[in-house]
């Protein structure tokens, strides 16, 4: 996720610092965000200076000593996550307009930038970029030269007002020194208050080394800093609050924005990830427009086969895959490990759509399984996290999660929006070969938008699962059964309790309990038992309650994950987590959250580093 940071300071001031050092430094607070380019834009002596540059924030500082700026007292800074464009000195922000008299930066994803664009180009606007970011600052430069008549901040509302999306975005015009304008849409944005001096960031690391006076921004809120003052309107021009607070985290925690592990912090980002994932993928009447894609839609359409290809829970989010892919357009999937895939002369061909799922987009078996499948003919499609890696470089097409970085060895936010673009991936392939009405796939993407608000009940009442977390410290075996959509689940959940607790996990279908696992019950054994929908498929429900009776009988202790209002389970359970009412084939969505919040809590208490467990790397880099 991009980092952003704005200042605007007076002379008496700069005597300690000026422009350049409180943005650098802000920077270098954000870096934790993860980026892959940054830059920095500052107002001085009646112009905008501007120096951006690929890579680490090392680079910037080299091209800041190669071509020093001026003095300043204002000015902008940002490290770039990539969405729209490739990591680049070109797509690396602020973006300049009005004929180079301003500088935006941007956090977020303008859903109607190409339409915006179009118009733009038509009245003679060229641009240098691929980014929706340049887009904004180009309308901004027009509102600013046009109906606002040289106001910055009445720009930005007559700006904003035209954008859809998510977007903080931070503005400084040469007209304005010691003025920088920002706005906030679903996208954070946090105002530091000094003495003679005002900040912006992303968050309080931007600026937590000045001040530890804070304003929280409201939703479609547009503040205007200067050294002396700070005033907030609504979208809609009236005049707004913020919420004041201190800040009392070291900027350590500032950085996992104020939780013990970064962990924790990014699954309380889940549903952002999920609602980010989304965001910008469909139009009002339930179309979905991947442009992304860049596989001919008639290709695609063709298609006889998907064969998934991941590792450790990226394969998870494949196996939630092949389960809704199948169901709603009709295709087989087989979901497989890259390094079992490789090596077993698998048969694949052009009509063969290869469907990698990575977050880091670098794990060598699954690189090394896509280029094969390439060498055979298929088509490869890349699920990423990380814009500009290799995996999606050197695939077909590629469609990005927007998780934001993931810090945390265990991976958890990525996992949830890998599974919310398989199901987009899924909903998309049955609109080109016709599988689903229009009106199906609406209901889908209504049901898949209602999921974020669904994680957070579920985060807002994490305490259930920690008390639970805490009381099986000394555990030392924990079961995971399943079935359906649940079985990857109950997978997942094993993994991430060996992963950070060095807890002996299995996770199983719960079908296959009888065959031999059920051996392994004694008393006093934990098993947690995801348990589908009574409103989902006939049978499927009552098929685990029987599981559940049957672990119980010899002497399990059965740590349930029901639905709300599933009265039934209560009385075979000795624990039980409700999640919200979602169809069936959206289940992992939520179900995933409580045994991650379990495995995070316990390994906590058992006092583990759970984001750099022992022997693992966040990203597998050899075979
Ligand atoms: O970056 P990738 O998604 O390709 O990584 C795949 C696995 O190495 C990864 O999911 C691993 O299993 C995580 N540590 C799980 O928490």
């Amino acid at each position: 996720m991009c980092g952003i940071v704005g200042y605007a300071g007076t002379s008496s001031r700069s005597a300690e610092h000026g422009a350049l050092d409180v943005l650098i430094e802000g920077l270098r607070r954000l870096e934790y965000r993860g980026y892959d380019s940054a830059g920095v834009a500052v107002v001085a002596d009646g112009a905008i200076h501007s120096r951006k540059k690929a890579g680490k924030l090392v680079n910037l500082e080299n091209q800041i000593a190669e071509a020093p700026l001026p003095d300043s007292l204002t000015g902008i800074g940002h490290t770039r996550w990539a969405t729209h464009g490739g990591p680049s000195d070109q797509n690396a922000h602020p973006h300049l307009a009005d004929g180079g008299k301003l500088a935006m930066i941007h956090n977020g994803i303008i859903e109607n930038f190409a339409e915006i664009k179009a118009t733009l180009v038509a009245e003679g606007v060229e641009f240098l970029s691929d980014t929706d970011t340049e887009v904004a600052a180009a309308l901004l430069g027009k509102m600013y030269s046009s109906e606002a008549e040289g106001d910055l901040t009445r720009a930005m509302q007559l700006a904003v007002n035209k954008l859809e999306g998510a977007f903080t975005l931070l503005a400084v015009h040469q007209d304005h020194p010691g003025v920088v304008v920002a706005a906030r849409r679903n996208s954070p944005l946090v105002l530091g208050l000094g003495e003679g001096e005002n900040f912006l960031g992303s968050d309080v690391s931007g600026f937590i080394d000045f001040t530890r006076r804070a304003v929280e921004l409201g939703q479609d809120q547009i503040v205007t800093i200067t050294p002396e003052s700070h005033s907030i309107i609504g979208f809609d021009g009236e005049p707004a609050e913020g919420r004041e607070f201190s800040v009392d985290w070291d900027a350590a925690s500032a950085e996992k924005g104020g939780f013990p592990s970064f962990m924790e912090k990014e699954i309380h980002d889940q549903p952002a990830a999920v609602a980010d994932t989304l965001l910008g993928r469909s139009d009002a009447e339930g179309k979905l427009t991947l442009d992304e894609l860049r596989i001919d839609p008639e290709k695609l359409a063709k298609i006889t086969k998907i064969v998934v290809l991941a590792c450790g829970t990226s394969a998870y989010a494949g196996s939630v895959a092949k389960y809704a892919i199948e169901s709603w357009c009709r295709i087989p999937v087989e979901v497989e490990l890259s390094h079992e895939f490789r090596y077993r002369e698998p048969i694949v061909d052009k009509n063969t759509l290869i469907v990698s799922i990575s977050q880091s987009g670098e794990t060598m078996d699954t690189l090394m399984a896509v280029r094969y499948a390439k060498e055979q003919g298929a088509k490869t499609l890349s699920i990423c996290n990380t814009n500009g890696s290799t995996i999606p470089r050197e695939s077909d097409a590629v469609l990005y999660t927007h998780a934001g970085p993931e810090i945390a060895v265990a991976s958890t936010k990525a996992f949830l929006a890998q599974i919310t673009a398989t199901y987009l991936l899924g909903l998309y392939l049955a609109q080109l070969r016709g599988n689903l009405f229009s009106g199906q796939i609406k209901d889908i993407l209504a049901d898949l938008g209602k999921i974020p608000s669904k994680i957070q009940d579920i985060l807002d009442r994490d305490n259930e699962i920690k008390d639970l977390a805490r009381s099986m410290a000394d555990a030392s075996s924990v079961l995971f059964l399943g079935r359906h959509v649940g079985y990857p689940v109950a997978m997942e959940g094993a993994l991430k309790l060996k992963e950070i607790a060095y807890i002996h996990a299995e996770g199983f279908a719960a079908g296959e309990l009888k065959h031999g696992p059920i051996a392994l019950i004694d008393d006093g054994q934990p098993v947690f038992v995801v348990v589908p929908s009574p409103r989902g498929r006939d049978s499927l429900h009552s098929k685990v309650v029987s599981n559940i009776q049957e672990v119980r009988a010899r002497g399990a202790n059965t740590l349930v994950i029901a639905e709300e209002g599933d009265v039934d389970v209560r009385e075979y359970a000795e624990f039980v987590f409700y999640v919200p009412e979602t169809p069936t084939l959206l289940m992992p969505l939520l179900a995933t959250v409580p045994l991650q919040i379990f495995a995070c809590e316990l390994a906590t208490a058992k006092g583990y580093d759970v984001d750099q467990p022992r022997n693992l790397a966040k990203s597998v880099t050899v075979e």
